[in-house]
């Protein structure tokens, strides 16, 4: 058996410092062959040209380990719909990307590699246009009205929305969203609640410095304005057979998805301790703190613990989160959540592994890529 994944990584190493060349390679044949498509992506092209090309070589170089990646795989496929993609446009972006390797990986450039492009492409793409077939009776996007707003410090938001009709979601995953102020930029952002009966939705979002969508949802997001939301995603999800105590590790608007779980384990709770580590660079961003009491002073089995990694005023702990949850335990026989920036998700997981907490027993996402 011929080894796909080697292939695929040894030809990428030909044009991985020309990326940029390629990826408007790539966008240019698309559009070249097929203009209507460019309705679909942002207007401001530069922003993220490597974007989609991005996630399309990251996605096809986990090709060795399908069975993984099949369900987020299914998941993303679900997701597309809201780009409106169709089986045919796979079959376009294959030919685009094809021809961008092709073109700038010179002379070493082997009919080998371009079948190992070509099949590894396939079964990803495969595996997303039937996430989209088995999804097709719900909407590939919901419509949602903005019905409370509030700033909770200078960069974060809170805010409720209201979708049409209600999204089946479990608690822990998250789903993208589009803004009218934005348009065709969709983010992925993590509901903060368990499912409610009015189907309403809260989110916690705090605005990076340029960041496009983020700033927006902070900075000029109102109640009455419209959103869309699209398929939710992430397997960050309670296991209700599992016994273990819980361990909920959050950095900043990390909390979200967090609060969720909490609400969802109250539902059915009756002997699991639950320890939540809530961390932050200083008190303001410790923005939703009175739910954390709430929860802690409803629940007897919820205990709270805070810490501050920039604010010597702050009568919690002192410290990065991370390094946090090592003063306390032992944790060798809990369920963990993690969830915050990159960078403190990383320190947190590397300091499970130096706890021998088993990487198994361990669910997390990462605000973006780790
Ligand atoms: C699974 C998942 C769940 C998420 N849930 C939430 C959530 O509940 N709440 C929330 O606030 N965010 C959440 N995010 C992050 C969110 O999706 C956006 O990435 C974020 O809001 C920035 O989008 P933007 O359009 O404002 O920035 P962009 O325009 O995409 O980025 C602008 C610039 O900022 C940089 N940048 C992007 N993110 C960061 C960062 N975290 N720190 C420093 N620089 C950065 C980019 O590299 C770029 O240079 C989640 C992300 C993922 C993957
Ligand atoms: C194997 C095939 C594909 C994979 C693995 C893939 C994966 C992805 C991922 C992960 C993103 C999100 C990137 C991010 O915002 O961080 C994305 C964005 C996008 N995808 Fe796909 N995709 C595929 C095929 C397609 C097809 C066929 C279309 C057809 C229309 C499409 C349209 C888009 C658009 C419009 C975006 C948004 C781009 C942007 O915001 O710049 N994708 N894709």
């Amino acid at each position: 058996m011929y080894s796909m994944s080697r292939l695929l990584k040894e030809s990428w190493t030909l044009v991985e410092e020309q990326q940029d060349k390629v990826a408007r390679h790539f966008y240019a044949r698309i559009f070249l062959s097929n203009p209507q498509l460019r309705d679909l992506f942002p207007v401001q092209m530069d922003v993220q040209r490597a974007r989609l090309l991005g996630a399309i070589v990251s996605a096809v170089q986990t090709v060795d380990d399908p069975e993984r990646f099949d369900e987020y795989l299914r998941s993303l496929g679900r997701d597309h719909r809201k780009f409106h993609a169709e089986p045919e446009h796979y079959d376009l972006l294959r030919g685009a990307l094809l021809e961008a390797l092709r073109t700038y990986a010179g002379d070493q450039w082997s009919l080998e590699y371009e079948q190992a492009w070509r099949d590894g492409y396939d079964r990803i793409a495969q595996a997303m246009i039937r996430g989209a077939e088995e999804d097709s009776d719900t909407p590939p996007f919901w419509h949602a009205e903005v019905i409370k707003h509030e700033r909770r410090s200078r960069d974060i938001a809170v805010f409720t929305c209201r979708p049409m009709q209600a999204i089946e979601y479990e608690a822990g995953q998250y789903l993208s969203l589009e803004t009218g102020y934005q348009p065709r930029l969709w983010r992925m952002y993590s509901p903060a609640n368990a499912m409610r009966e009015d189907n309403t939705i809260d989110f916690h979002v705090r605005a990076i410095g340029a960041g496009w969508v983020s700033s927006a949802l902070v900075r000029r997001l109102r109640a009455g304005d419209m959103l869309r939301l699209a398929a939710p995603m992430g397997s960050m999800t309670l296991d209700r057979s599992s016994s273990r105590d819980v361990v909920f590790v959050a950095g900043g608007t990390g909390l979200a998805p967090i609060k969720a779980l909490i609400e969802e384990l109250a539902r059915f709770n009756r002997n699991r301790w639950v320890h939540v580590f809530f961390g932050a660079k200083d008190r303001d961003d410790l923005y939703d703190l009175e739910a954390l009491t709430e929860f802690a002073s409803r629940y007897p089995w919820v205990q709270v613990v805070t810490a501050c990694s920039d604010d010597p005023t702050w009568s919690g702990e002192q410290g990065n989160i991370s390094e946090v949850i090592a003063r306390y335990g032992p944790w060798n026989n809990h369920d963990f959540f993690v969830s915050g920036s990159p960078k403190m998700v990383k320190a947190t997981m590397r300091t499970l592994a130096e706890l021998q907490v088993p990487s198994m027993r361990i669910k997390y996402d990462a605000f973006g890529d780790l």
